[in-house]
């Protein structure tokens, strides 16, 4: 809806942006990223830990989801948590893109994930989210601000957020 972001990611394995020759640029874990990558950084550590995160969007990029968003939504998105200060520290939210979940027909899908293992909200765990190429970055605003204060998602927001589920007992 209300993204002025031109679409850029469809076409390319290492990211929207990637490092250009000449050019230093470092990731969000502090190490400086190869030229040609996004976030791959020069020093490579196999047993390094991954960063914390409370809450992690699986945000579907895959043919029918993708199209669907008219941007590199993931990317704007980050931009967003980095402008609210929810890119880091004990609230992050990580945004992940992933393929196909086989329910493209809630186009754009968007799975949310609580670090349950840290200080995630149960609550809000296996969350799906429907139409989400149709938020402004109002309702995404909102959204962060909600997950990041542990605000119960299904009591904060209309059922037309979230996908059906059918629930064996
Ligand atoms: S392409 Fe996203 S659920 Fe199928």
């Amino acid at each position: 809806m209300a993204s002025s972001l031109t679409n850029s990611h469809a076409s390319s394995t290492y990211g929207s942006n990637p490092v250009k020759k000449g050019e230093v640029r470092f990731n969000e874990m502090g190490s400086e990223v190869v030229e040609g990558y996004t976030c791959k950084p020069k020093d490579y550590d196999p047993n390094r830990p991954i960063m914390h995160y409370k809450t992690l969007l699986l945000l579907c990029d895959d043919e029918r989801c993708g199209k669907a968003g008219k941007d590199d939504r993931a990317s704007h998105l980050r931009e967003i948590l980095k402008e609210m200060g929810l890119n880091k520290g004990q609230n992050r939210i990580k945004i992940s893109r992933t393929g196909c979940y086989g329910a493209c027909r809630f186009r754009q899908v968007c799975q949310v994930t609580e670090n349950t293992q840290a200080n995630g909200n149960p609550k809000n765990n296996a969350l799906w989210l429907r139409h989400t190429h149709n938020f402004s970055d109002e309702q995404w605003r909102e959204l962060f601000r909600l997950l990041s204060e542990d605000k119960p998602l299904l009591e904060a927001l209309d059922a037309e957020y979230f996908i059906p589920m059918k629930v064996y007992n």
